[in-house]
């Protein structure tokens, strides 16, 4: 439909069925036998079935079925009153039938072409299955481990969020304003800094400077929103004190006025109805009147719009007004989406699975994100295996194949490959077959019941822990190698997943620590929805694969890895702490007026702890590979620029190993004296390259005014002649500075 015709649609609504285009739904109102997650309070919203027209709704969440969808919304325009067709949403983070590894392990990878080829492959399922909007890519900036939605965050670093939020939001959407086949809308979240709650808690308050906002974690959003995402989901959270929300500085300086977003902005779960919770309205009807004025187009799964809207626009010609250009809003995407003319976009009466089904194909670009994103934390020269080894697979992680995180809502992990599965892949490629024991239950007994309703999924095994034990004991005692298989179960991270001690359940560390007596080699494997705490038990092992939750082929990248089919080339995209004491902690710090001295480490007027190092675990852009790679002298072409000048820095980087690997080379500035204090070290570039054994490649870093710029918050985005300080190398605590050049601005 043309825009003209859209107004002229509006105009013939009555004001209850302009609101009602505004509200979104589960699809149990319809009848839809879906039980796919629900993430919010679980109540009967007070509807008032009187006033309220059930077929005047916009919207539905989590409808995932593609005949449900199909027939939901054929009764609905046998219904609705102006042939509108319904909006069906839904969350897909990182996969629909297909799943790849969760978001956190994706940016590991470094692959931004990759990610975009997977968000193209989950968009074609959603696309065949009817869904039209997915709430992805979430890009909230995260910088501490006790927060469960790391498991969906790009990591903790401005720079791979902004490259993860334009690459999800172009394979979910195409690069087109009118959404083609096989593409749907995205919807960028969480608006906004969702990821910075004090002490990690879920849900908890953000404070954060409006410099630290704008530098740090407002980028990717506007990332998301530049790169032409149809939507932006507000955040639960307070920002300053003020619930993101009803948010006016956050949804119409920054948002609608300074990013310039056009299109929909909708509430997280109940978001509008927690604006009284959080004591920022005192009732339904401020709520309703904030979140209009806060152009919120949708109120996801509450009646707050509903019971209150329409009184306060018919009192109100502003509130009209903005209830006008929110309806059009919603309109208008549908109409990008093409439903009024195919309400059944992507369906086929005739297959409705097709969007169900795995292809091998899609299979294949799982794997290889799954192999790009495992991170080699350690390897004591044990890894890979030698195809003769006599191994022993022991831990719950060796046949679980519950391996595709907890935002995977509409996987079957059926369909997942377990390690066991993996490696018996291997068998015709000459492995000696590996002995299997699980020794212990993902988690103890007795913890099970914590986990509310999700507590019937968690397998406990028929066999006592000691029977478990010692079969483990036995089976490992007749074997070179033992590859262990722990991890924290996939119901301790996600939504609602904060942990004050984020470490490996305390059952499966006493399974370890008796392996360890054995004076085996110990090959430890971690599944997990974030970077856990390894401190005591790192010593014990002779190496470390941090698999994440890698996806629907987790078994098979892992033995790929394993026996050196696959050369691990992951780098960390968030800091491993030593311990919680530390959080938050992230390589992008400022560096205080008392910096620890190498020369002086236990001074004790530094900015330093008495009882833990200032040192992460294991650092942001950290991860080995198979290989060897040497770094060469950094060169400079010139000492300065002026703002429309570039420094082109080169290096030269070889492969000094013996076999092929990929080595993610990265460019670091320190901007020495600025007037808003900059970190010691920022990322501004990366290369991802691919050197055989003894090759080497010289890469080329252009650096243009623009990277040098920050947020002050007198005078906005402004970059100042001084020096700065260059660093390239294969990691953050790859210090060896080698260069420093000024900008002189005239
Ligand atoms: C949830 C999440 C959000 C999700 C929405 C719909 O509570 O915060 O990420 O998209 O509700 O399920």
């Amino acid at each position: 439909m043309r825009k003209e015709e859209l107004v002229q649609l509006i105009g013939s609504l009555t004001t209850e069925e302009k609101v009602g285009q505004l509200i979104q739904l589960t699809g149990n109102f319809f009848d839809a036998e879906d039980t796919v997650m629900e993430t919010g309070p679980l109540k009967k919203i007070g509807f008032n079935e009187e006033t309220f027209d059930l077929y005047s709704t916009g919207s539905l969440l989590n409808v995932v079925e593609p005949k449900n969808i199909y027939d939901i919304q054929k009764k609905n325009l046998a219904k609705t009153k102006h042939n509108i067709p319904l909006l069906f949403m839904a969350d897909v983070i990182y996969g629909y039938k297909t799943i790849f590894p969760i978001p956190i392990a994706q940016t590991c990878s470094w692959n931004f072409d990759l990610i975009e080829k997977a968000a193209k492959v989950m968009a074609k399922e959603c696309y065949d299955s009817g869904i039209h909007v997915t709430f992805a890519p979430m890009v909230d900036i995260v910088r501490d481990i006790r927060w469960g939605r790391v498991l969906e965050s790009p990591g903790e670093d401005p720079i791979l969020a902004r490259e993860y939020a334009k690459s999800m939001t172009k394979g979910i959407q195409g690069d087109e304003s009118i959404l083609p086949q096989d593409h749907l809308a995205a919807c960028v979240k969480h608006f906004a800094a969702y990821g910075a709650p004090i002490a990690g808690k879920e849900y908890n308050g953000v404070e954060l400077s409006e410099e630290a906002l704008h530098n740090v974690y407002l980028p990717s959003y506007q990332a998301a929103i530049a790169a032409g995402s149809k939507l932006v989901m507000t955040a639960f959270n307070t920002l300053n004190g003020v619930p993101c929300t009803g948010n006016k500085w956050l949804n119409q300086e920054i948002l609608r006025e300074e990013f310039q977003f056009p299109g929909v902005l909708i509430s997280d779960y109940a978001a509008i109805e927690e604006l009284k919770v959080h004591g920022y309205t005192a009732n339904d009807l401020e709520s309703a009147k904030m979140a209009i004025e806060n152009t919120v187009d949708i109120d996801m799964k509450t009646s707050v719009y509903a019971n209150h809207l329409p009184a306060l626009a018919n009192e109100n010609p502003e509130i009209m007004k903005l209830l006008d250009d929110s309806v059009l809003r919603v309109l208008e995407l549908k109409n990008d989406l093409g439903l009024f003319e195919d309400p059944y976009r992507g369906l086929d009466p005739l297959d409705f699975s097709k969007g169900k089904r795995l292809t091998t194909q899609h299979r294949q670009t799982s794997l290889q994100l799954a192999e790009e994103s495992v991170v080699l934390l350690k390897n004591e020269q044990v890894l890979p295996l030698k195809k003769a080894e006599k191994v022993a697979v022991i831990g719950p992680y060796g046949e679980e194949k519950a391996t595709i995180g907890f935002w995977a809502i509409t996987g079957d992990t059926k369909d997942t490959v377990s390690l066991l599965e993996g490696l018996k892949q291997l068998a015709d490629e000459g492995i000696v077959l590996p002995a299997f024991a699980k020794g212990c239950n993902i988690l103890p007994a007795s913890e099970v019941d914590q986990y509310d309703k999700y507590s019937q999924a968690i397998d406990i095994d028929i066999h006592s822990e000691e029977t478990m034990l010692e079969e483990a004991i036995k089976v490992a005692s007749n074997v070179d190698t033992i590859v262990l298989a722990l991890g924290e179960s996939t119901y301790q991270s996600g939504e609602g997943g904060s942990r004050t001690t984020p470490c490996l359940p305390k059952n499966q560390v006493k399974l370890l620590k008796a392996l360890k007596k054995l004076g085996k080699k110990i090959i430890l494997i971690v599944y997990a929805g974030r970077p856990l705490l390894l401190d005591e038990i790192v010593e014990d092992v002779a190496a470390i694969l941090y698999a994440w939750f890698p996806g629907t082929m987790s078994g098979q990248a892992l033995a790929n890895i394993l026996y050196g089919k696959a050369n691990p080339c992951a780098k960390l995209s968030m800091t491993f702490p030593r311990s919680v004491g530390q959080l938050p902690i992230y390589y992008n710090s400022g560096s205080t007026g008392r910096p620890v001295q190498a020369s002086n480490p236990n001074h004790r007027f530094a900015s330093r702890y008495l009882d833990e190092d200032n040192s992460p675990l294991y650092c942001f852009g950290y991860g080995q590979s198979y290989t060897e790679f040497a770094y060469g002298k950094v060169e400079l072409d010139k000492e300065s620029m002026d703002e429309n000048g570039t420094i082109t820095a080169s290096v030269t980087v070889k492969n000094t190993g013996n076999c092929a690997g990929k080595e993610i080379v990265q460019l670091y500035l320190q901007d020495i004296a600025a007037s808003v204090v900059r970190p010691v070290k920022e990322l501004k570039d990366f290369r991802k390259v691919i050197l055989d054994s003894g090759e080497e490649k010289t890469l080329q870093f252009k650096i243009t005014e623009q990277q040098l710029r920050f947020y002050s918050p007198k005078e906005g985005w402004i970059s100042e002649s001084g020096a700065f300080n260059l660093f390239i190398g294969k990691d953050s605590e790859d210090n060896q500075q080698q260069g420093r050049f000024y900008l002189i601005k005239n």
